[in-house]
């Protein structure tokens, strides 16, 4: 036996500015029913003076907008994508006016959802029932919203902006379009939040191309081995945890132990990289992105750029302490996409993420306020998931698909050096390697204070230069042999000579070690620098004059031996090199001790 398909019956829904006549609301009626093909409709009229004009139909969960609203609304997001390429006033006006008398709008019918309920910056949502998780939603007042929660009746959506204005009853859209982010070369030098909208009163970012922020990361067959070095400029960092290209290297630490700033001087130098080549593909590009830091903070790193000339291949993405959790928790994909163009077009770009124990509480408070259940550390289970989501797409890339790359340097803040606390064991787990930032020796002045013995690079030491891998074998032994003596020197007060001696050198590399903030040094500088500390020159001077002694060597070599330093630069460090280098510092002693 057939079962009779049971016809549905059709909800129709009429509002306007001005109320209709009998007459006019019964023609609709007919009107509507012949269009439906159906009898089973239901139709109610209602005023909205919302509309400012014109009339909405709503049948069941589609909506065909004929309100001057909805146009205006169409109007501006077609003037939001449009360019008029000029920065005369009188020109623009003109341009607009032309665009205003020309533009014709399109009655959409589109699929409309309603908003039950607003609280914290989520909305409940009912109807779109083919939204997308991770979807854009836009809202009738202008505002939009990324689709979390997808339950069995509703949606629930979390705000980017505006949370205060939504109300309940008011009309939610889907847009059938993950979140995306303006990408290319015009972001160089400029500030923007995780939408794209600019933060720095610059001109807006239109028709550039758009990636999506959640990309996903690059596949096995397409990665190639790190090899080439990333440069940071800081002689703990080049010598003894060397990052490629590639790479996704930690830097942890308490607050205000110098993270932040190793960043810095990391972009900064990259400035001599740049300078240096001339093809594009050979240049390095920075994103820094600011994850709820203080804006003095941010505004701080884009001074410091700029005065150094850095802003010129670099990109800051910012989501600070006064932006809510949803604007937080999408910056560093956003950062990453930005990124990702560079590394997809056969070039090299290096994304710092200041910093993702941040994140991790934005995505916590943005999971509790979805009522996920959250689980250790009150964070919720997939916490890992989202970190390693995001440096999974820092990649090598193999040259048959243009050989581009994407380092990742995120940063991770930790409590009294805890570094087993929940969030620091993810992300060590997922980078190839940490710097550890000790706060001890911060305070006791050695600065960048790099904690040898707790940081490594797993990979960075494949492309490390030649010449700085024989002095930096020798150099990670005698640094370790010290501060095996060291601990136990304390306690003893009568040392033999040998021990002695391992004391004083160590004293005195750790002192070569020693680097100014925005300073960065050139490979050579480097290369001269630990030479001279681990060959013994400096075991005659007291620890105080070292750095003076290294900044006055520096300062002559870079004048008169050009030649011998482009040698270095290139990473040789050959017999003859070795020979002329000795001479040149028993010459620079001889004349220091001579004018002292
Ligand atoms: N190598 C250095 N030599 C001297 N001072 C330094 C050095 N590195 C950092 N500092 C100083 O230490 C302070 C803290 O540095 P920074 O802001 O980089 O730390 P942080 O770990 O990022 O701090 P936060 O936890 O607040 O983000 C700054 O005033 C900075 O100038
Ligand atoms: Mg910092």
């Amino acid at each position: 036996m057939a079962i009779k398909k049971r016809s549905k019956r059709v909800n129709v829904l009429v509002e306007s500015v001005h109320p209709f006549s009998d007459a006019q609301q019964r023609r609709l009626f007919e009107k509507i029913k012949e269009i439906l093909g159906s009898n089973k409709v239901q139709i109610q009229f209602a005023l909205n003076p919302d509309l400012l004009g014109g009339l909405t139909v709503k049948i069941n969960d589609q909506l065909l907008d004929l309100s001057h609203v909805g146009f205006l609304g169409q109007f501006q997001r077609e003037m939001e994508s449009y360019k008029t390429g000029t920065q005369d006033l009188r020109k623009m006006e003109m341009l607009f006016q032309s665009q205003i008398q020309s533009f014709m709008p399109i009655p959409d019918l589109t699929e409309v959802g309603h908003v039950l309920s607003v609280s914290d910056g989520v909305a409940r949502v009912s109807g779109l029932d083919a939204l997308m998780a991770g979807e854009c939603v836009r809202f009738s007042r202008g505002m939009t919203g990324m689709a979390l929660n997808l339950n069995a009746n509703t949606t629930d959506v979390l705000l980017f902006e505006k949370a205060d204005v939504l109300q309940e009853g008011d009309h939610a859209f889907a847009t059938h379009k993950m979140n995306t982010i303006p990408v290319g070369f015009s972001l160089l030098g400029r500030v923007l939040n995780p939408l794209g909208d600019p933060l720095d009163n610059k001109e807006s970012f239109v028709n550039l191309d758009r990636y999506p922020i959640f990309a996903p990361a690059p596949g096995i067959v397409d990665r190639d081995k790190v090899r080439t070095p990333l440069h940071t400029g800081i002689k703990a960092i080049d010598s003894l945890v060397p990052i490629g290209r590639g790479q996704r290297e930690l830097i942890i630490g308490d607050r205000q132990t110098g993270k932040t700033t190793l960043i810095l001087d990391t972009i900064l130098s990259q400035r001599y990289h740049n300078e240096k080549v001339t093809d594009l593909k050979d240049k390095v590009f920075c994103v820094y992105v600011a994850i709820g830091q203080k804006q003095s903070t941010v505004r701080d790193v884009m001074r410091i750029l700029q005065e150094n000339g850095a802003m010129d291949y670099t990109v800051i993405v910012s989501a600070s302490a006064s932006s809510n959790a949803v604007m937080q928790y999408l910056a560093p994909y956003a950062g990453c996409a930005i990124g990702e163009y560079f590394r997809d077009h056969g070039m090299h770009a290096v994304v710092f993420y200041d910093d993702l124990s941040k994140h991790a509480v934005a995505y916590r408070e943005m999971s509790l306020l979805l009522k996920r259940p959250s689980g250790r550390e009150a964070y919720p289970g997939d916490v890992f998931y989202l970190h390693s989501k995001l440096l999974e797409r820092a990649a090598q890339l193999s040259s048959q698909i243009g050989g581009g790359s994407l380092t990742a340097i995120p940063v991770v803040e930790t409590l009294e050096g805890d570094v087993s606390a929940y969030i620091p064991t993810n992300v060590i787990s997922i980078t190839d390697g940490q710097i550890y930032l000790d706060s001890t020796l911060f305070h006791q002045g050695v600065r960048p204070a790099v904690n040898v013995g707790l940081s490594v690079s797993r990979v960075g030491s494949a492309a490390q230069n030649k010449a700085m891998k024989q002095l930096a074998g020798s150099l990670k032994l005698e640094l370790s042999q010290y501060r095996e003596v060291l601990s136990f020197a304390q306690l003893a007060s009568d040392l033999d000579s040998t021990t002695q001696k391992l004391l004083s050198h160590g004293t005195r590399l750790t002192e070569v070690m020693k680097q100014r903030p925005y300073h960065p040094l050139t490979v050579a500088q480097e290369l001269l620098s630990l030479f001279v500390g681990v060959k013994g020159y400096l075991d005659d001077l007291s620890p105080e004059q070292i750095s003076d002694f290294l900044s006055g060597l520096l300062k002559q070599v870079k004048l008169q031996e050009t030649a011998l330093m482009l040698t270095l630069e290139k990473g040789n460090l050959t017999e003859e090199t070795i020979l002329k280098l000795d001479t040149l510092i028993r010459n620079y002693i001889e004349h220091r001790q001579e004018k002292m």
